[in-house]
C-alpha cells in the first residue's frame, strides 16, 4: 500500500528500551565469560547491573563510585545484540548513577568499539595503551 512514506519507513519505531537491573556476577556468568574473551577485566568490587530485553539477559555494565569521580567498567552487548544502541543506553544509564552519586567526571578504558561513543559525547584522551584500549574522561 502507498502510504506517501519512503519504504522501510515506519514513523512507529521506537528503539527497543532495555530495561537495566542491579545483578551480581552469578547472573551473567556467561557474558563474563564472553567478555574476558574481549579482553575485559571484571573486579568483585564493581557495581554491576544486567541490561534485559523482554527477559533476556544481552548486556552487562558497571561503575565504581570514588570521591568526586565514577569509573564505567565492563560494557559488554552479547555480540548477536550489537550495533542497536544498548551500549547507548547503558552508557546513559551509568552516567544518571554517576551524577547521583555527585560525581564531577567519568573515566572509562574504552575498546576501539566503544571509543567512538564516548567521543561523540565529547570524552577526551586521557592516554592510550599499546594494546589498543584508550583512557578517557567525560566531564558531566
Ligand atoms: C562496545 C560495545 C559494548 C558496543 O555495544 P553496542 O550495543 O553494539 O553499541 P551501540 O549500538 O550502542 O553503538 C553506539 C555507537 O558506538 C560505536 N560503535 C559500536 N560498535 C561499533 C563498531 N563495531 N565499529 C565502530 N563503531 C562502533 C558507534 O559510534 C555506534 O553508533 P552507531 O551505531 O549509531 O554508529 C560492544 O561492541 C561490545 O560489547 N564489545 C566488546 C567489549 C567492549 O569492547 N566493551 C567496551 C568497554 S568500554
Amino acid at each position: 500500500m502507498d502510504d506517501g512514506e519512503p519504504d522501510g519507513y515506519d514513523e512507529d519505531y521506537q528503539p527497543q528500551m532495555l530495561e537495566i537491573v542491579p545483578c551480581v556476577a552469578a547472573d551473567v556468568e556467561s557474558l563474563i565469560v564472553a567478555g574476558r574473551k574481549e579482553g575485559l577485566a571484571f573486579s568483585p568490587s564493581t557495581e554491576l547491573f544486567m541490561a534485559r530485553l523482554n527477559g533476556v539477559i544481552v548486556g552487562l555494565c558497571g561503575i565504581v563510585h570514588y570521591r568526586g569521580h565514577s569509573k564505567l567498567k565492563n560494557f559488554y552487548v552479547l555480540p548477536a545484540h550489537r550495533r542497536q544502541g544498548y551500549f547507548r543506553q547503558m552508557l546513559d544509564f551509568l552516567l544518571i548513577k554517576a551524577r547521583e552519586a555527585q560525581s564531577k567526571y567519568v573515566e572509562a578504558t574504552a575498546t576501539a568499539l566503544s571509543l567512538p561513543e564516548f567521543l561523540n559525547r565529547g570524552a577526551t584522551v586521557k592516554r592510550t595503551y599499546k594494546a589498543g584500549y584508550t583512557a578517557v574522561r567525560l566531564n558531566l
